[in-house]
């Protein structure tokens, strides 16, 4: 397999969550949804220095958080000009390159290796310019749209700003996780337009301008509903908790670990537990924290971040009043 590189847009300004914070920085289950993006860039084989991160808005809080992993390049976006701009600020990354290059939204905390790993099989089996992830979705409002022609085809890709009624209620939509062959994304990237509703650069156009130049674009339904989830808003982001939650509960399950009443139980993504551990209800783990074998916790227990439980602990809180 050929040495891909990464781009990872990280430069909006998350107006729809309303903060100061950058969108990549907010938390999940303890860590920042730009963890797990990495994560799984990481996981598909792309080592720190070939993986370029685009920032603009809150540049240094997220260099500054990512300062442990001193591999990793940074390019400014002074203005955010849409998804096209901000991977043309990556151009100088790019054209050191003659090979593929993933390029994937920072806000999609949910998306899985494998899932990553499918899209770039299929790129690489079909010699492609461009590999679109796209995912099945029950509703699809406010993403892009996957239009496919008669013979099930890739045609092009429209925004909701932009579709209409007919296109509206296509329920396949682009991920924002795409494979690329490198030189090709940027040919691509000099013909985009602000021609549309938000008058920005939009990514989403590359690939139709690729396949009309005679390449070829597939687009690639490797991602689940659950992993599309994008956190654009604070409710997205409570979605995205419970999502997290439930993969974690089931991890430690899957560990040997009793959780009889996983809604009623939190637990950090940094928490390790040893087997034969049982997490009573109403128990709040945060992280890090390492618990032992055998351990008993709760009901109604607060872990604290940084706790260390030796094998067959008993953590209870203190519930003995007046
Ligand atoms: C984008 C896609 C849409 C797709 C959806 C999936 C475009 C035009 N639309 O929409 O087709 O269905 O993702 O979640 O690409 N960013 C920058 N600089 C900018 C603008 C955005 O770095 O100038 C970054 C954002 O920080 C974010 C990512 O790019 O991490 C995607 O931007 P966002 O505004 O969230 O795009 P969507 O509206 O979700
Ligand atoms: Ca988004």
């Amino acid at each position: 397999m050929s040495q891909w590189r990464a781009v990872i847009l990280a430069a909006g300004k998350s107006k729809r969550m309303k903060t100061s914070v950058p969108k990549v920085l907010h938390r999940l289950c303890g860590r920042a949804l730009i963890d797990y993006v990495l994560d799984v860039v990481t996981q598909v084989g792309v080592p720190d220095e070939n993986i370029c991160l685009v920032v603009g808005f809150g540049a240094d809080q997220v260099k500054r958080y990512l300062a442990h992993r001193p591999g990793l390049r940074f390019v400014h976006q002074e203005q955010q000009l849409g998804t096209g701009h901000a991977v043309a600020c990556a151009g100088e990354f790019l054209a050191r390159h003659d090979g593929p290059v993933l390029v994937l939204a920072g806000d999609m905390p949910l998306i899985t290796a494998g899932s990553i790993e499918r899209l770039m099989q299929s790129f690489e089996q079909a010699s492609a310019a461009c590999a679109i992830g796209t995912a099945h979705v029950t509703d699809p409002s406010g993403l892009g749209r996957i239009v496919r022609d008669a013979g099930g085809g890739f045609e092009r890709i429209v925004e909701e700003a932009d579709a209409d009624e007919q296109e509206k209620k296509i329920r396949e939509i682009n991920t924002s996780i795409y494979a690329f062959d490198a030189r090709q994304l940027l040919g691509a990237l000099e013909k985009l337009r602000p021609d549309n509703q938000q008058g920005e650069l939009y990514l989403t156009d590359c690939p139709a301008i690729l396949q009309d130049n005679g390449a070829t674009v597939l687009a690639v339904a490797a991602f689940s509903e659950l992993e599309a989830l994008g956190v654009n808003s604070r409710r997205e982001l409570a979605r995205a908790h419970r999502i997290m939650q439930d993969r974690i509960i089931g991890h430690w399950h899957d560990q040997g670990v009793t959780i009889l009443d996983p809604h009623t139980v939190y637990i950090d993504a940094r928490v390790e537990i040893g087997p034969d551990t049982v997490i009573l209800p109403f128990s709040y783990l945060d992280g890090p924290a390492m618990i032992g074998r055998g351990c008993t916790i709760g009901p109604f227990a607060y872990l604290p971040p940084g706790t260390t439980l030796a094998d067959n602990t008993r953590w209870e809180p203190n519930l003995s009043t007046r």
